[in-house]
């Protein structure tokens, strides 16, 4: 199965999301693939915060996915700031650029899930999550929710997926990234 996670970050905190996935897979045995999608503006803005360049090395050095990338992949997570109560204008652009294969159906049955981190509880993740998901219906693609009995694992775990708010993740959460994870490779 090929699995791709691929997200957008600046300040790192959806990139450690996506990587707490990718441990997940690998000690399942799975390569799953971490990609980025495009952030013209990354490199400018670490040079002038210091919060962005602390971990601009780490997310620079993940490969910049291709919408090819998702053709090839069997389940893609896809991971996202939360910003204005939306997804990232950088993941949204990643996201209309897949609109010159639409017609095709490349992304029709591949299944995927999603995870966010925002600046506060309240502060619209779930809609972060459900702006994607409107995505992936678009495309035909079948959204994993979150069973009940792993969302009570983490107060940062909603039916739509992972909501964090940021800074450390949680040993709560880690427990249920790592349970959902497992669960997505049983559907
Ligand atoms: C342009 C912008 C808009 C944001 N909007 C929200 C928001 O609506 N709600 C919220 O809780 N946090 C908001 N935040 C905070 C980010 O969601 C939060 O810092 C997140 O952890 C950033 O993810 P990253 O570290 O992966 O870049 C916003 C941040 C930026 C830069």
């Amino acid at each position: 199965m090929n699995i791709l996670i691929l997200f957008h970050s600046v300040t790192a905190n959806t990139y450690f999301l996506a990587q707490e996935f990718k441990k997940n897979f690998d000690k399942l045995g799975l390569n799953a693939e971490l990609k980025r999608v495009k952030d013209e503006d990354l490199f400018d803005l670490s040079k002038t915060f210091p919060e962005i360049a602390e971990n601009f090395d780490k997310i620079n050095s993940v490969p910049v996915a291709s919408i090819n990338d998702l053709i090839q992949a069997d389940l893609i997570l896809f991971g996202s700031p939360t910003y204005y109560g939306n997804m990232s204008a950088e993941m949204k652009a990643f996201m209309d650029n897949s609109v010159q294969f639409f017609s095709q159906e490349p992304l029709k049955t591949k299944k995927c899930a999603f995870f966010t981190s925002s600046g506060s509880a309240q502060g619209g993740g779930v809609y972060c999550l459900e702006s994607m998901i409107r995505f992936s219906q678009h495309n035909g693609m079948i959204p994993i929710s979150v069973p009940n009995s792993i969302q009570t694992l983490s107060s940062e775990i909603s039916a739509y997926g992972i909501c964090h708010t940021m800074g450390k993740i949680s040993d709560d959460l880690k427990t249920g990234i790592s349970e959902f994870s497992k669960y997505m490779l049983t559907l």
